[in-house]
């Protein structure tokens, strides 16, 4: 089948850029993306999720999940589910807890350390590797389905339309 070569690069000089980020996707996710968030422990996978979970209105605490695994939010009417499978011990773990049925058209899926559960996640349809680079971050984006190319793509107008999802052309 063929997938989409889609990519960007994004700096992420400081948090607020990660955040940024973050808001900025929301905008441009839709139901039934699965997104890998990759990257050394501290690179920002879960302050990106953060972001991106408050951006679409949920106004309560985002708790890392690594100790519960997974985190739900019903946020403008769709299921999100934040996964981190820092914790695992092998990938069947993925299986045993039942988490394949939340990969559906009606959700939305966030995980991090995606390589402890390999195998038995579902491919995702885009992957955010955040690196650090000095005490900055850089985010590089691949997409691989056309569900994740259009998101990449929406996300990459959003950014070069001045950096801001909502901001109307007007004073
Ligand atoms: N662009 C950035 N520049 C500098 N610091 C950043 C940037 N983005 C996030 N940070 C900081 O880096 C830290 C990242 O923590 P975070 O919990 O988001 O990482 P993580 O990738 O989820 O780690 P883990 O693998 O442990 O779950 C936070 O202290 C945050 O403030
Ligand atoms: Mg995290």
């Amino acid at each position: 089948m063929h997938s989409p070569d889609v990519t960007a690069v994004f700096d992420l000089p400081d948090e607020a850029a990660t955040q940024l980020l973050g808001e900025n996707l929301a905008v441009a996710i839709a139901p039934g993306l699965v997104i890998f968030l990759e990257g050394d422990l501290g690179a920002g996978k879960t302050t990106l999720a953060r972001a991106l979970i408050r951006a679409l209105g949920h106004t309560g605490p985002v708790k890392s999940p690594t100790y519960a695994l997974v985190e739900v939010y019903v946020v403008s009417s769709l299921y999100l589910y934040h996964f981190d499978f820092y914790r695992f011990e092998s990938p069947e773990e993925f299986l045993d807890a039942g988490f394949g049925e939340y990969f559906n058209d009606a959700s939305v899926c966030l995980v991090e350390w995606p390589d402890k559960a390999a195998g038995c996640v579902p491919s995702p349809d885009l992957r955010i590797h955040l690196q650090h680079a000095g005490s900055a971050r850089v985010a590089a984006l691949a997409a691989s389905s056309e569900r994740g190319a259009s998101c990449v793509r929406t996300l990459t107008s959003i950014r070069e339309g001045g950096n801001s999802c909502a901001t109307p052309d007007r004073r």
